[in-house]
């Protein structure tokens, strides 16, 4: 297969959701591509150059008389060749202006348009709906579509001021995605000169039109997969390992109608398995009752209550190597459930629940060679509690992540997650749950490096 384009130029403007341009940063470098960024200097009012500057390694072009971009002053001119695609995200209103009326006083807006004209444009605009939603705004975007730009359309959703409209900045997976769609197409371009003609034609289309053509392009999305799978830092240390994985809520049963849960989405206990799985593991996913489609290629059993999943750990567990137990477990469970359905009749009604029993303490109980990895998910003294649940539940590491944190814990695509193993603990930033589990996986895997030599 041959390499798909790598490098981007990412420009940032004013607009708060620059917040999110490190992670957006962060996630491509992750994919293989290589990533250079100018700012607008009120885009610095939101994130500092220097985290951009320490995640690309390279200097953030803001000013354009800095001594260490200049190459004999024609830095614009070699960054703009130098890149296979430029992003602008988010683009403010205003840079969305200067784009059309090719207003080059900044540097993104510089950079922006000395492209080549093979180079896309993708553009991803981000502001208050009223901005976005204003006939100036509009007349802009569709001035620099016809230009040539590829337009992101914003997201409809909570915005900084409080108010609901569109004008979000796309979640970063959401960006990172199109940005390696269009370098995968850009790929193709260069590959075949037939498939060219048609592929140029859709570039001329919104990027959201795009996808459309994407979808159907099965050797487009063969492609992306591969180059996916590529990039997966995770050691070989798992190839050919059990891996078992508790995901998801249990529900326990208070009679045949209703039970106790909880809002566990599972979709960090399904990340750890995908991954898991495409890192050459032997994946046993034992899951409670989630909105997720059940993983191709894995041993997948579903599960109602704790008992039940306690159940088939027990029956996988002489096989595995590594157990990571994401599931939220309901901690109590009904006594005497009763069969049918209870009638309303008293006022008030008591139910009496005892412990369940506690799988992972089980498996610490009866670990062996294995490693095992529990999940802590705490309101407050969080590394205490970890430390305290490493030690009481014999594990060799705890995932911990806090429930008052933004980007943390059940439900959402992202998680902010600390590792706190024997020997000390690492925190991480927040990142996608995808990202979360390579990280565990990778840590699992030395986990198993050390307990071979041992
Ligand atoms: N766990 C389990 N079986 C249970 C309860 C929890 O396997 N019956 C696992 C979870 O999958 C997770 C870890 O234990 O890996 C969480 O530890 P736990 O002490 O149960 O955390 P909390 O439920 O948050 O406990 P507490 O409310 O006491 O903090």
């Amino acid at each position: 297969m041959k390499e798909i384009a790598k490098r981007v130029l990412i420009g940032i403007t004013g607009s708060i959701s620059a917040y999110k341009t490190p992670l957006l940063v962060r996630e491509l470098i992750k994919n293989g591509i290589e990533v250079r960024v100018a700012m607008t200097p009120t885009a610095t009012r939101f994130v500092s150059p220097l985290t951009l500057e320490n995640l690309t390694r390279h200097p953030v072009a803001v000013d354009m008389f800095d001594e260490r971009i200049q190459n004999d002053g024609s830095w614009h001119v070699h960054l703009s060749h130098w890149c296979d695609a430029m992003l602008i995200a988010p683009c403010s209103a205003t840079t969305l202006a200067k784009l059309s009326s090719g207003n080059c006083d900044n540097t993104v807006t510089a950079l922006a348009m000395s492209l080549p004209e093979k180079t896309p444009l993708l553009v991803s605009p981000a502001m208050d709906t009223e901005m976005w939603l204003h006939p100036a705004t509009q007349r802009n975007v569709r001035s620099i579509e016809q230009d040539g730009a590829l337009v992101i359309e914003p997201e409809e959703g909570e915005l900084a001021s409080g108010l609901y409209g569109p004008g979000r900045l796309p979640e970063i997976d959401a960006l990172t995605s199109h940005v390696l769609k269009l370098l995968n197409r850009m790929e193709l371009i260069s590959q075949n000169e037939e498939m060219m003609r048609t592929v140029d034609a859709a570039l001329q289309q919104p990027v959201y039109d795009l996808q459309e053509g994407v979808d159907h392009d099965a050797f487009d999305a063969e492609l992306e997969l591969q180059h996916l799978k590529e990039s997966l830092p995770i050691s070989e240390q798992l190839r050919g390992r059990v891996v078992l994985i508790t995901a998801g809520p249990t529900r326990e049963k208070i009679d045949d109608v209703r039970y106790i849960s909880n809002h566990s989405s599972g979709k960090m206990g399904y990340a750890l398995a995908e991954i898991a799985r495409d890192a050459g593991a032997e994946v046993v996913l034992i899951s409670g009752p989630v909105d997720l489609p059940e993983p191709d290629g894995i041993r997948f059993e579903s599960v109602e209550s704790a008992q039940e999943m306690l159940q088939a750990v027990q029956v996988h567990w002489t096989d595995a190597d590594v157990g990571i137990f994401a599931a939220a477990v309901a901690d109590y469970t009904p006594v005497a459930p009763a069969n049918g359905k209870i009638k309303k009749s008293d006022e008030e009604v008591e139910f009496v629940l005892k412990k369940t029993a506690d799988i992972l303490a089980w498996a610490g109980e009866n670990k062996g060679n294995k490693a095992v990895i529990g999940f802590a998910l705490e309101a407050e003294n969080g590394l205490e509690n970890a430390k305290a649940k490493l030690e009481k539940k014999n594990a060799d590491m705890i995932v911990l992540n806090m429930v008052n944190q933004p980007q943390s814990g059940f439900g959402g695509d992202h998680n902010t997650i600390t590792l706190v193993g024997k020997h000390g603990e690492q925190s991480f930033d927040p990142m996608m749950k995808t990202q979360c589990a390579r990280l565990i996986l990778a840590a699992a895997g030395e986990l198993l490096g050390s307990s071979k030599s041992t």
